[in-house]
C-alpha cells in the first residue's frame, strides 16, 4: 500500500535542528528552532513550573480524561493574560476558550472555526510567515493569500504595502497578524500601525486571527498584547491562537489555547461548543499535564509573581544580545546590523543569500534558517565572537 510514498525532505527548522545535534564541531552555533537557552545553552525548566509541577504531583489523584474544553484555570487565568483583567470583552462575557495542543492546535482549530462558518473565506498571512502556518491552515481547505509585510531594505515593516494588499481582501476574509515578536523577521507593527490594521478590518469586515506565540519575550507581558487589546477592542469578533511553549517553557507539554471573542456571550458559547466538536474528530480532547501548571502559575498570585520575574529576565537577556550582536556584527564586517536592536523577540533576518547561509553551515558549523533566521536567543558569551567573525567572511 505504501510502496508508492516517497522519503519528504527534513522539516525546514526541526531537520535542521536535527542536523546541527550530529554535528560534532566544538564550535558549532546553533541557531535554529525558537527555544529560548540561557548563557550555557540550557533551556531551563522555569521555576514556577517546577514549583507547580510538585504541588500537582502531591495533589493528583487520577488521570481521568479532563473537561473537553480544557482545564477551566488555565482557560481563565490565559485570556485574563492575552485581555488583561479588566477587558471589557472578559466582563461582558464575550470571551471564550478551548485549550489544544500547543498553538499549533489553537491555529488549527481556529482555522476549522473558519471553515465551518465559510466555506469561501481566504486566509491573508504575511510576507514572510512562520512556514507551518501554511500547511495548518490551509489543510483545512482554506484558501491562503499573502499581503505585504517584511522590507528587506528598511529591515522593518511596508506598511503601505501590507494596507494596499489586506485592502484587496474580501469582506469575511481572515487576516492572520504575529500578536508580537513576528516570527521570522522580528518587525513588529507599532502601535500606530496596528490602529491602522485594526480600523481596516473593521471597515472591511475582515476577521483578525491573532497567533501569539511569544508574549513577554518582546518588550513585556502587557507590552506585547497591545496590538491584540486594540484590535479586540476596535472589531467586533477575533480569534487568537496562544501558546505557552515559549513564555512558560512548556514547549513539550504542547500547551495553548483557541481564544475567541464573539459579538455576544452567546456566540462566545457556541463557538465553544464548535471548537469542541473540531478538536474530537481531529485529537478528541486536549493534553492535561501542561495547562494544569500553567493553569495553576496563571492564578495563584506566588506562582505567577515568581514566573513573571524568570519571565522579564530571559526577556532581557534576549534584548542585551540584541544590542551585543549589532556591536559585534557591525565591528567584524563593518556593514550596519542596527536593525536587530529596533526588532523584537526571538528572532531576526541577518539579511544574508541562501548561499552564504550554506557557506557558515558548511564551513564554520553556524546553523540558521536558510532565510537566514537567527534565533537570537541561542546567542551568548562564548559564541558571539566566533559568530560575527564567521559571519563577516561569508559577508
Ligand atoms: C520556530 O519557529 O522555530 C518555532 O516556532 C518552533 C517550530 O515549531 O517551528
Amino acid at each position: 500500500m505504501f510502496e508508492h510514498l516517497e522519503r519528504l525532505p527534513p522539516d525546514p527548522i526541526l531537520g535542521l535542528s536535527a542536523l546541527c545535534t550530529q554535528d560534532s564541531n566544538p564550535d558549532k552555533v546553533d541557531l535554529t528552532v525558537g527555544v529560548y537557552k540561557d548563557e550555557s545553552g540550557a533551556t531551563p525548566v522555569f521555576e514556577a513550573v517546577r514549583l507547580a509541577q510538585q504541588i500537582v504531583t502531591e495533589q493528583e489523584v487520577t488521570k481521568v480524561y479532563i473537561a473537553q474544553a480544557g482545564d477551566a484555570a488555565f482557560n481563565t487565568g490565559l485570556q485574563q493574560l492575552l485581555l488583561g483583567a479588566d477587558n471589557p470583552a472578559l466582563l461582558e462575557g464575550r470571551v471564550s476558550s478551548v485549550q489544544t495542543p500547543g498553538g499549533c492546535g489553537g491555529l488549527r482549530i481556529g482555522a476549522e472555526l473558519v471553515k465551518a462558518a465559510s466555506e469561501s473565506a481566504s486566509v491573508w498571512v504575511s510576507n514572510p510567515t512562520w512556514p507551518n502556518h501554511i500547511p495548518l491552515i490551509g489543510s483545512v481547505g482554506l484558501q491562503i493569500k499573502e499581503y505585504r509585510y517584511y522590507d528587506p531594505l528598511t529591515h522593518g515593516v511596508d506598511i503601505a504595502g501590507m494596507l494596499e494588499d489586506l485592502d484587496r481582501a474580501a469582506p469575511g476574509d481572515v487576516v492572520l497578524l504575529h500578536g508580537c515578536c513576528h516570527n521570522p523577521c522580528g518587525a513588529d507593527l507599532s502601535q500606530q500601525q496596528w490602529q491602522l490594521i485594526a480600523a481596516l478590518c473593521a471597515e472591511r469586515d475582515l476577521l483578525p486571527f491573532i497567533d501569539i506565540a511569544y508574549q513577554g519575550l518582546g518588550d513585556g507581558l502587557d507590552e506585547d498584547a497591545w496590538g491584540l487589546r486594540h484590535m479586540v477592542a476596535t472589531v467586533p469578533e477575533v480569534l487568537i491562537a496562544a501558546s505557552c511553549s515559549k513564555n512558560l517553557g512548556l514547549y513539550r507539554e504542547r500547551t495553548g489555547a483557541t481564544v475567541f471573542v464573539g459579538k455576544t456571550a452567546d456566540s462566545a458559547e457556541i463557538l465553544v461548543s464548535q471548537g469542541m466538536k473540531a478538536a474530537r474528530k481531529i485529537y478528541s480532547m486536549p493534553p492535561a499535564h501542561g495547562a494544569i501548571l500553567a493553569g495553576k502559575i496563571l492564578t495563584d498570585e506566588h506562582l505567577g509573581q515568581v514566573w513573571r520575574q524568570e519571565l522579564a529576565q530571559m526577556c532581557e537577556r534576549i534584548n542585551g544580545f540584541r544590542g551585543l550582536l549589532d556591536e559585534k556584527l557591525s565591528a567584524a564586517s563593518g556593514e550596519d546590523f542596527s536593525f536587530i536592536r529596533r526588532e523584537k523577540g526571538m528572532f531576526s533576518f541577518l539579511g544574508l543569500s541562501e548561499a552564504q547561509v550554506d557557506r557558515l553551515r558548511e564551513e564554520f558549523s553556524v546553523y540558521m534558517l536558510g532565510s537566514s533566521r537567527i534565533n537570537v536567543a541561542g546567542v551568548n558569551h562564548s559564541n558571539i565572537d566566533y559568530l560575527a567573525e564567521s559571519v563577516a567572511k561569508v559577508l
